[in-house]
């Protein structure tokens, strides 16, 4: 079985796990996808009131981003690009849910964390600063997700920065409805109930 293609299924496997659905469920919560933005992530589980669900969502959303950039990376000298970028892309398009997923940012950090992880210290520095601004999680993603490829290019990594350029554009048009509420100023701040 060829390693890369081996890389792909497992990197999509793994990213297609949608942790804030399982533990909100596990949790008895209401359906997340009924509530605030409907998404599946850490922020939308946030308005559930639970910040204990939250951050686990966030945190297991970001590691199996990580785990299937460094287990690729042990399959093939393309491995851990290859399956970074599978894994973001289940976690967007699971099949387990209809290939409606989540808007990928936990997973986006986890990738990018794995592959250099001073590229993603910085994504999460550009994330807080926005937040601490802001108070907005989307605008505070977008803006962290538009400058990852631009620093991966930066140092020199031409190659990832064309496909961590890619997740970022797959991203962007995640955030599609939440663009057009921070346009029209009805975007929810961080910690807003839903
Ligand atoms: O993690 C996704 C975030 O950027 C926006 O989430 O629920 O406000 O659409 P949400």
């Amino acid at each position: 079985f060829p390693p890369d293609a081996f890389a792909l299924i497992l990197g999509y496997l793994l990213g297609s796990i949608p942790f804030g659905l399982v533990l909100t469920r596990l949790a008895g919560t209401t359906d997340i996808r009924g509530i605030g933005s409907g998404n599946i992530g850490a922020t939308n589980v946030l308005r559930t009131g639970r910040k204990d669900l939250a951050a686990a969502t966030l945190v297991l959303d970001a590691i199996k981003g990580t785990a299937a950039v460094l287990i690729g990376a042990d399959l093939s000298p393309e491995g851990a690009i290859i399956a970074g970028f599978a894994a973001f892309v289940g976690h967007i398009a699971p099949v387990w849910l209809q290939f409606k997923g989540g808007k990928g940012v936990a997973t986006f950090f986890g990738c990018l964390f794995g592959l250099h992880w001073p590229v993603g210290l910085a994504f999460c520095v550009i994330w807080l600063s926005v937040a601490a601004i802001t108070r907005y999680s989307s605008l505070s993603a977008l803006v962290a997700s538009a400058a990852a490829p631009l620093l991966l290019l930066f140092l020199g990594h031409g190659g990832e920065a064309l496909v961590v350029g890619a997740m970022a554009a797959l991203l962007w048009r995640k955030h599609a409805e939440n663009i057009a509420r921070l346009r029209a100023g009805t975007e929810s701040r961080i910690g807003q109930k839903a």
